[in-house]
């Protein structure tokens, strides 16, 4: 599988694929990794439990018949455990304390190893949330926020790993990303009905954080009802215990998506409500009474500026092109699963692939968000 088929970085990181491997305290070690995710693009190492409060929770969930990570010096283990992870996947390494200094410490190794650290903040065992660590840090967002700011003096690059449905999830995912984190990595858990994918496609418009997915995802159907709804990658934990081949069968699809397609977590389209704002790449010119209006309002612009703003993408690009098409231009074209004979033959006389198509459209959603009258994240 060629390394440079999908696009996906966050500053210098740069990600092989869009399939993640997501921690699990006691299992998602590096012998884990290397045997159930050599072909991911992030492997999450951990839970590691960094003092002595998270330590003595940790041994409490294990005397109670719940596997942790152990271990009194886990700065060496975390030194060690990534050490051994194989050449391929970038690597993560998921951590939990109740004070902000060892998280600092844990900050600084991880950044001079080259790895992304992530927090915490999802972990909903009674020990744990007892000494206001894990899922406590949802209620008590000042303290998180805190937390993420002075980690980030350190330079790392960080995830902050939540579980949603527990509060106000746009004030949390807003607020977090004001205080600097680079990744919100979302457990979608909606109690007892898998992933909330509604509050995915929400959460896409709230931020412009890259956004990690997971719950319940154990085929590749499940994993493309998370990227389109704009999900930039997508993890699995229990699904690989049942399964040691998901991730490589998640990857290979998740590949040939990419190849054939161009644009790997591609939106629906905005008239259905399922399509976050990314979708508006797909609108009509705005002349007749739909959902685009609505949505056009939510990023400040009129019908005119709307307008403009896709015409000035579209000129000097092939999208410009396509008098033929319902208005007058590729700009205004629909998604390419969408069968249409009059798109395809001006795609088939500019000799423009479906993948470039795709691609020039994903280029069109940024330059559509990035110019927005209102920013989506406040
Ligand atoms: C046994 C087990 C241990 C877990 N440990 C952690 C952990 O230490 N830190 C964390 O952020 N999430 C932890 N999780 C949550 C998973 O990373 C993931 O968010 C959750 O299981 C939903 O994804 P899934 O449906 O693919 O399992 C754990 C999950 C399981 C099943
Ligand atoms: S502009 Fe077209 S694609 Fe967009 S919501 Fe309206 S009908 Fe649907
Ligand atoms: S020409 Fe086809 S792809 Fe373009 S807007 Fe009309 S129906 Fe959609």
């Amino acid at each position: 599988m060629s390394d440079n088929l999908f696009d996906i970085k966050i500053g210098n990181v740069s990600f092989r694929n869009p399939i993640a491997l997501a921690p699990m305290g006691g299992i998602t070690d590096s012998r884990f990794a290397n045997e159930k995710a050599k072909d991911a693009g992030l492997v999450i190492l951990g839970g590691y439990n960094l003092d002595a409060a998270t330590q003595k929770a940790a041994s409490e969930i294990v005397a109670r018949g719940r596997e942790e990570f152990e271990s009194s010096e886990p700065l060496k283990l975390i030194e060690s455990e990534i050490k051994a992870v194989n050449n391929g996947p970038v690597v993560a390494v998921n951590v939990r304390s109740s004070t902000v200094e060892p998280l600092i410490e844990a900050a600084k190794l991880v950044k001079d190893a080259g790895v992304i650290l992530e927090l915490d903040a999802h972990c909903r065992q009674k020990e744990i949330i007892d000494i206001g660590a894990g899922q406590a840090l949802l209620t008590d967002l000042a303290k998180l926020c805190d937390w993420i700011k002075h980690i980030k003096e350190t330079g790392v690059v960080l995830s902050v790993k939540v579980r949603a449905n527990v509060v106000d999830d746009i004030e949390l995912v807003q607020q977090i990303e004001s205080a600097g984190a680079d990744i919100l990595h979302l457990d979608a858990m909606q109690e007892g009905a898998g992933a909330d994918l509604k509050l995915i496609k929400n959460i896409r418009d709230s931020t412009r954080m890259f956004l990690i997915c997971n719950n319940s995802v154990t085929d590749i159907e499940m994993a493309k009802d998370m990227f389109s709804r704009g999900a930039d990658m997508v993890s699995v934990a229990r699904g690989v215990l049942e399964d040691s081949a998901l991730v490589s069968q998640l990857v290979n699809n998740i590949s040939t998506q990419q190849k054939d397609m161009g644009w790997y977590n591609a939106p629906k389209h905005v008239c259905r409500g399922e399509g976050d704002l990314r979708g508006l790449a797909f609108c009509c010119l705005p002349v007749k009474p739909c959902p685009v209006h609505n949505t056009i309002k939510k990023l400040g612009y009129s019908a005119q500026e709307f307008t403009d703003v896709k015409m000035e993408y579209a000129k000097d690009t092939m999208l410009e092109f396509g008098d033929s098409t319902c208005f007058g231009s590729l700009v205004w074209c629909c998604k390419i699963s969408k069968p249409c004979y009059l798109r395809d033959g001006v795609l088939e006389t500019l000799g423009v692939s479906d993948a470039e198509y795709m691609r020039l459209k994903k280029e069109l959603a940024d330059y559509i968000i990035d110019n927005a009258k209102k920013p989506i994240n406040g």
